[in-house]
This record gives C-alpha cells, sequence and structure tokens, in this order.
C-alpha cells in the first residue's frame, strides 16, 4: 500500500457529505443524534443506506442499557468484508451524539472515516485475506456501553480470532491536531496489549510518508477502544483533540491558535458543520484506510 496514493485518494472523497447528512438528520431531530432517539435511528439508516449502496450487508445488534433511572434500546451496526474471521480487524467509531449537540465533529468526523474506508475498500478493489468488521457503536456517550456491549458478547474464540480494534472518536476538531494513540506508553505510561505499539508504528508510517506531523494521545479509557483493551485485543487510532488547549508546539506543527481548545465546540450545541476542518477530516481518514489495508492485507499466524 503507497501511503502517498491512499492520501491523494483521500483528498478526492465525500467524507464531508457524511457530515451534511449527519447535520440534516440532527436538524430535523431537536438538534441531536443520541442513542435511543429518532436523530440516532435516523444516522443509522443513513450509514445503512450508504454500505447497502456499496455492497455491505450491515446488521444492527441490540441491546439495553440504563441512562438517567431510564432503560433505552438501541443497537451497534456491524457491516463485514469477505476474509478470514480467524484474524477480524476491526474498524470501528462511535455513532451517537450527546444530547444537546449534533455532534459533527464528535464523532460525525469518525464515523465519516470509518465509512469512506469502507467504501473505498471497495472501489479499490481491495480483497481482504482477513476479515474486516466495520462497526458503528451505540451509546459511546453514555459510558461506551455499544462497544462494551460487542465485546461483553464475544466467546473466548471470538476474541482470540479478532486480531486488533481501530478506532476513530473525532478526527476533524476545528483548532485540532493529528493525535494516534500511544500503543506502548512510551510517551504516556498506559500501554495497550501486544501489537498496539506496531498499531501505532503503522498509522506513523502513513504520516511520515505523507511529511505530515503526528503526535502521541494516550489511552486514558476515553472511547470505545477501551473495552478491546481489556479483553486483551491490540488496539490503536486516531484523534484531533477536544478540551485541550492548543500549544505553541503545535501551533508550529499543524497551525491553528495557540491557547484555544484543540475544539472549541466539544460536547456543545455548535458542533455542527461549522466545527470542522475538511483537510485534517481527508488526512486523518486516509489514515485509517491505510491502517485498516495494511492489516486486512496482512498475513498472519
Ligand atoms: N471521549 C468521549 C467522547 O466524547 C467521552 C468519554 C470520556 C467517554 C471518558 C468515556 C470516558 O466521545
Ligand atoms: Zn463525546
Ligand atoms: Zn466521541
Amino acid at each position: 500500500m503507497d501511503a502517498r496514493a491512499v492520501l491523494a485518494a483521500f483528498k478526492g472523497r465525500g467524507m464531508v457529505g457524511h457530515l451534511e447528512a449527519l447535520q440534516r438528520v440532527a436538524d430535523n431531530n431537536n438538534g441531536n443524534r443520541a442513542s435511543g432517539t429518532s436523530g440516532y435511528e435516523d444516522s443509522a439508516r443513513y450509514v445503512e443506506d450508504q454500505l447497502r449502496a456499496a455492497g455491505y450487508t450491515p446488521v444492527r445488534q441490540t441491546f439495553t442499557y440504563r441512562r438517567d433511572d431510564q432503560t433505552v434500546e438501541t443497537f451497534n451496526i456491524l457491516a463485514d468484508t469477505a476474509g478470514s474471521a480467524e484474524n477480524t480487524v476491526v474498524v470501528g467509531g462511535h455513532l451517537d451524539s450527546v444530547q444537546n449537540g449534533p455532534g459533527i465533529n464528535d464523532n460525525g468526523s469518525g464515523v465519516a472515516a470509518v465509512l469512506e474506508t469502507a467504501r473505498w475498500m471497495k472501489d479499490a478493489g481491495i480483497k481482504p485475506v482477513n476479515r474486516v468488521r466495520f462497526a458503528f457503536w451505540a451509546a459511546e456517550e453514555d459510558d461506551l456501553d455499544g462497544s462494551g456491549h460487542y465485546v461483553n458478547a464475544l466467546s473466548e474464540d471470538d476474541i482470540r480470532r479478532t486480531a486488533l480494534y481501530l478506532n476513530v472518536d473525532m478526527a476533524a476538531s476545528p483548532n485540532g491536531v493529528r493525535s494516534v494513540h500511544d500503543g506502548d506508553g512510551s510517551d504516556f505510561g498506559d500501554d495497550g496489549p501486544d501489537g498496539s505499539k506496531e498499531i501505532e508504528d503503522v498509522f506513523f508510517r502513513f504520516f511520515e510518508e505523507n511529511s505530515l506531523p503526528a503526535e502521541t494521545t494516550p489511552f486514558d479509557g476515553g472511547s470505545d477502544y477501551e473495552p478491546f483493551l481489556q479483553a486483551g485485543i491490540p488496539g490503536g487510532g486516531l484523534f484531533s483533540g477536544d478540551v485541550e488547549s492548543k500549544t505553541d508546539t503545535q501551533v508550529q506543527a499543524y497551525g491553528g491558535t495557540a491557547g484555544r481548545d484543540l475544539d472549541p465546540c466539544y460536547h456543545e450545541a455548535c458542533d455542527t458543520l461549522s466545527n470542522i476542518d475538511s483537510a485534517l477530516l481527508q488526512e486523518m481518514s486516509g489514515a485509517l484506510a491505510y491502517v485498516t489495508a495494511a492489516y486486512a492485507l496482512a498475513a498472519r499466524n
């Protein structure tokens, strides 16, 4: 896989079109797309239609959980490629928003990256040796319930057959950065299971071959990779930043505004279509596609 060719391809792909669709969904549904609401249902239908049009067969995994003393019924969406189930590569991001905003950067951007990776695999004619399972999680914002349900429902054998998990939670932060999870804990101390360092390295290879600065971000338990890591499955992924202030060093690497939040609209009503950096989304989506393809095609045993 040629990292520069993948980036060039993603410069011409329609991630922002997915964000426009999710913004419309929020606009039509009281301004949000939270799990258990009509906005979540419409978000899901959009993703499922896109997957079907690309030749996938999306499946809903329904479950219930408790939120504010109420039982919420919701579902994850899963769609598989062909390839060996013995080394399944799970690639996901959360589809739900918080209840008080449309969630276009958090996490429409991750949804757009995962969906466009799925579509690109078909368009590019990539034939996975290892099965890729694209996952759109519910209820991340309510404590990782969707990914937690998925991992909980895996048998010991299913866990053994899950080669790794790649996550994208925020990939278009308007004052953002390119960050990759610190697989071996060399920068932040919290390491993932064996194999997580290699995932980090493959992401960095994409950015280095494209002369794009990137940095690491810790596994702090704050997104859907956490249940996978807890089950001993190697993990990694991308994050463009939320409530941290941009440092002078980060401004030198990425541009933007020092002292301002990486995403000033994190979890707010202003996380709209105006709250995204579309060039950053192209780069992050290309990185996800590159790493997904690398693992889809890797010989493993
Ligand atoms: N990072 C998550 C999000 O905003 C929120 C979260 C933080 C979830 C900590 C679990 C633990 O999408
Ligand atoms: Zn969030
Ligand atoms: Zn999120």
